[in-house]
């Protein structure tokens, strides 16, 4: 199955993917909208071919750099789309150019804490200021809203009672790298 990545920074779902280095994984291309990202590194490391869409290079204009974003994936004949760590909502440019599967990976038990700001330690962050004793991660479909399409798969995490938000953070990064990796495997078992 022919992957596509769309990152933002630290890349370590990206890394996990490449690492796995499954056989009916293929990741071709990577896209990023952020220049400079650590992210982008990983690809080179890898060898796999990236991109950076930056809305600024579309003179601010989210809704073309979407479309450009689908069409790069398109061209690449990319069957997955894979959210991992993408920091951006896609406007609906973005679905009307690429006609496959979309999906991102969460850092909690959607549809807990979801939605807008939740991202990076703020999830975990408001996991802590619930009192949940358990998180964890989240593989769902991508539609127009944000983190909002039907749940794939997920992975539950014990909250402890010593944890802050960088512990917490670090404890589901991990889970959530085999949560991701194994349903790739899972979905193009089942294609
Ligand atoms: C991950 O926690 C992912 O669930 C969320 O953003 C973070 C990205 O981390 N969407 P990385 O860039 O893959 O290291």
């Amino acid at each position: 199955m022919r992957l596509g990545i769309l990152v933002s920074g630290r890349g370590s779902n990206l890394e996990a993917i490449l690492r796995a280095d499954r056989p009916e994984i293929e990741p071709v291309v990577v896209i990023s909208n952020r220049p400079a990202v650590r992210a982008l590194d990983v690809a080179a490391r890898h060898g796999i071919p990236a991109q950076v869409l930056r809305r600024a290079d579309f003179g601010g204009d989210a809704s073309a750099r979407d479309a450009a974003i689908g069409r790069a994936l398109g061209d690449a004949g990319v069957e997955l789309a894979i959210l991992a760590g993408y920091d951006q909502l896609l406007a609906p440019s973005y679905f009307a150019a690429f006609g496959g599967r979309t999906i991102n990976i969460h850092p909690s038990l959607l549809p807990a804490h979801g939605g807008a700001g939740m991202l990076g330690l703020a999830v975990h962050r408001a996991v802590l200021e619930s009192g949940d004793r358990e998180t964890g991660a989240t593989v769902h479909e991508v539609g127009a809203e944000l983190d909002a399409g039907p749940v794939l798969s997920q992975v539950r995490v014990p909250v402890r009672p010593d944890d802050d938000a960088e512990t917490l953070a670090a404890r589901v990064l991990e889970a959530e790298h085999a949560l991701l990796v194994a349903t790739l495997e899972r979905l193009t078992t089942s294609r």
